[in-house]
């Protein structure tokens, strides 16, 4: 952690916006400049470029991608697709109930998950624990989505990329390589991003030596959140509400006048174009189809809406919306939405774990007092 950034006694800015709290060499967001990389790569370049499997391995181990360690990272990280009985037992009973996805994955970690507490760990044993819990991910959100709709959980195949195997456990079927590329593409975009609020969170767990599931379960619950991660399922909903992009600015204003957010833009980072949104866009067009002409219409009058209304903000489109329209394409239901994103940014989390564990202090800010 950084020393004394903040002079004792001083106030931090609402939602801490801004303010450096700690130092970390697994990535960077550069909002001014649209810009993010992940341990000093330009992250969207490698989301084109690179399978998820070498993000996750240099997100994680600071692997060059296209070594033999980044290949004995993502067979290691197959390894770990398999959920013992116990876990799968459990995710078969959960998928029946009607908790969110995600309170499933925080629950059934802990039965995949070595539990001890960090602070009694080497740090070999953390980085285990959060490869058991990163390899288990895809298996038990996906099997929740299969189970969902309707159908038979499928069994891990570990000669599956990370992305076509979460597919597959979500659908019941091998998706189409062209929306395994793309949902790939997503993946490696969403990794990883900064001190954002459920990488902090994982952060906050894990500097009190709690597990490594505890970490992730916090992180799982702040990713719940509408305004983090739970937008993408909104995006599509507005999306079908407006309809015809002739009438995107009278439903987007009722919605502003109502005091509502249009879910798939802004940022709290970026004041010029997300880099995410921007290839996730070219993504959409590749596949293409009406509604991705649809939603570029949408996105262009809203834009102008929002520069209407907020003329002192940036407001930008953000990684959300176009997520919602690739992953949409590529066959998964919007309740699976949240659960892809968390596919991903698990990676990110467990990144941010072992950077904390491994120079440790605990988090412990102070609050001012004011009466009520
Ligand atoms: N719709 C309407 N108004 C907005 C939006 C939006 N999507 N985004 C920002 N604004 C407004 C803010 O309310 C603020 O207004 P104010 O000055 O009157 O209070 C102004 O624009 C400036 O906001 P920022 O400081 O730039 O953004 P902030 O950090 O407050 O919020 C957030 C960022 C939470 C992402 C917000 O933009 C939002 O709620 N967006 C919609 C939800 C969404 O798409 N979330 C996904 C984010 S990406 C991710 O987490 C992976």
């Amino acid at each position: 952690m950084s020393n004394n950034v903040v002079p004792a006694g001083s106030v931090a800015p609402p939602g801490l916006k801004g303010l450096i709290v700690a130092d970390t060499a697994v990535g960077t967001v550069l909002g001014e400049e649209g810009w993010y990389h992940y341990r000093g790569r330009d992250a969207t370049e490698l989301a084109r470029t690179a399978s998820f499997e070498t993000i996750a391995s240099l997100l994680i181990d600071g692997t060059e991608p296209c070594t033999a360690a980044a290949t004995n990272f993502a067979a290691e990280l197959s390894s770990n697709r398999e959920l013992g009985a116990d876990a799968f037992d459990l995710v078969v009973r959960l998928s029946r109930t009607d908790l969110d996805p995600l309170t499933v994955l925080a629950s059934v970690l802990p039965l995949v998950v070595d539990g001890r507490p960090s602070i009694d760990m080497t740090h070999a044993e953390r980085r285990r624990a959060v490869m058991q819990a990163i390899g288990a991910a895809p298996t038990v959100l996906g099997t929740v989505n299969r189970i969902r709709s309707g159908g038979e959980p499928v069994a891990p195949d570990d000669h599956t990329s990370y992305a076509a195997h979460f597919l597959r456990a979500a659908l019941g079927r091998a998706a189409l390589p062209a929306h395994t590329r793309a949902v790939e593409t997503y993946l490696g975009l969403t990794a990883e991003h900064g001190f954002n609020a459920s990488a902090f969170t994982a952060r906050v767990i894990t500097s009190t030596g709690a597990s490594v599931s505890a970490a992730f379960a916090g992180a799982l619950g702040a990713l719940a959140g509408p305004l983090h991660g739970g937008a993408p399922s909104r995006v599509l909903d507005m999306i079908e509400s407006i309809g015809d992009p002739a009438s995107a600015r009278a439903w987007a204003t009722a919605e502003l006048d109502a005091g509502r957010k249009l879910m798939g833009f802004g940022h709290a980072v970026y004041r010029t174009a997300d880099p995410r949104s921007a290839t996730l866009k070219q993504v959409a067009l590749g596949l293409g189809g009406e509604l991705v002409e649809r939603a570029a219409a949408i996105e262009t009058k809203l834009l102008e809406l929002l520069a209407h209304r907020k003329p002192g903000a940036v407001i930008v489109t953000n990684v959300e919306y176009y997520a919602a329209v690739v992953l949409h394409l590529a066959g998964l239901p919007q309740e699976a939405f949240t659960s892809t994103f968390t596919a991903s940014r698990i990676v990110g989390w467990g990144a941010h774990i072992l950077e904390q564990a491994r120079n440790n202090k605990i988090i412990r800010p102070s609050a001012r007092y004011i009466a009520a």
